[in-house]
């Protein structure tokens, strides 16, 4: 008999024994990770399933969608929208809320993701993702509203994502610690290959577009500043730097060997936190991030404390080993 343990077993396991999920939140978990493996297989043929380029159309954000931006969206909503777990789901890729329909029963959760993250390297061949976050609808209420998912990501009872890379890992927590599955293609499931993940609390490597670099506000331009100066400067350590454009890619690394992704305010939009949407990017990876000891800040205040007021609300983003994201936060307040 085979020891590996299954994302179906870690689930019933975490229901069982722990009491952590309840059946109703075991089967989204499952149906979400079955919809992350519909998306690593349209991701994987590429050019050959005709899922490359742009779709000519635009998102709420004003972004044009890729065809796989679609596809994903698709896959998931089809996938989600029938178990009864659910009341409602929200996407980056949708204006408003996405209601049940009447003809499937209405569940207690609430759902939201970015169906697919990084669709600039869809086509370059580059990993992706998808990021989910899940929270429970306000008890009391009939029916399902926006105001309903406007809950501060401290209140997610599920967050995650699926990588889709040389392997694909899905990234889970439901609150306690974070699990990393891979997808096993010949047995067609996810399988256990890391609990407990822990984020270092120093590093030596961050993540920011430097290209916005006169863009940024002085604290952020400080801390990199410092960085840049490696040994010879006030860190006295040299810093390496990576940047995948791949949000899910770029934590994926923290989670597995620590460092610091930034995603600051600019003033290319000051009118804008940030680039990053708080509730389906921010939250879900600042919950993971957190939940391994890791931490997670706009720069002057926790991201999962942030409520939101709008659905697809951006935020600025500093996340990752403990000890330099408080540095960056620290500098927000004395730079
Ligand atoms: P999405 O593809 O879902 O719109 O998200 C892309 C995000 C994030 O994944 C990444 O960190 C960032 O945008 C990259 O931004 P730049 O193009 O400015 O590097
Ligand atoms: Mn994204
Ligand atoms: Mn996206």
């Amino acid at each position: 008999m085979s020891s590996k343990i299954s994302l179906t077993r870690y689930l019933v396991e975490q229901q069982r024994v722990d009491g952590l999920i309840p059946s109703q939140l075991r089967l989204l978990l499952e149906v979400v990770a079955r919809a992350c493996k519909g998306i690593s297989q349209a991701v994987n043929k590429g050019a050959l399933g005709g899922v490359l380029g742009t779709a000519d159309t635009e998102n709420i954000q004003g972004e044009v969608q890729k065809k796989l931006d679609i596809i994903a969206n698709e896959v998931l909503i089809e996938a989600n929208e029938w178990g009864g777990h659910l009341a409602a789901m929200a996407s980056e890729e949708m204006d408003s809320i996405y209601v049940v329909p009447n003809r499937y029963p209405q569940g207690e959760y609430l759902l939201l993701f970015d169906p697919l993250d990084g669709s600039s390297n869809i086509d370059v061949n580059v990993s992706i993702g998808t990021i989910f976050s899940v929270l429970k609808k306000p008890e009391g209420l009939a029916g399902v509203t926006e105001a309903d998912f406007l809950q501060p990501g401290a209140k997610q009872v599920a967050a995650g994502y699926c990588v889709y890379g040389p392997q694909t890992t899905l990234v889970l927590t439901v609150g306690d610690g974070v699990a990393m599955f891979t997808l096993d293609r010949e047995q067609g499931s996810f399988v256990l290959t890391q609990e407990n993940v822990r984020i270092p609390e120093d590093t030596k490597e961050f993540a920011i577009n430097m290209s916005n670099m006169r863009h940024w506000d002085a604290p952020v331009k400080h801390y990199i500043d410092e960085c840049l100066q490696g040994v010879e400067g006030p860190r006295g350590k040299d810093f390496n730097m990576r940047w995948i454009a791949s949000m899910v890619a770029d934590v994926h690394r923290i989670l597995t060997r620590g460092g610091i992704f930034l995603y600051p305010w600019d003033k290319r939009e000051p009118n804008k936190p940030g680039k990053l949407r708080l509730m389906y990017e921010a939250n879900p990876m600042s919950w993971l991030v957190e939940q391994a000891g890791g931490a997670a800040t706009n720069g002057r205040q926790r991201i999962l404390d942030i409520t939101p007021t709008t659905l697809h609300e951006r935020v600025s983003v500093i996340l990752g080993s403990k000890n330099e994201v408080e540095r960056v936060t620290g500098y927000h307040t004395t730079v």
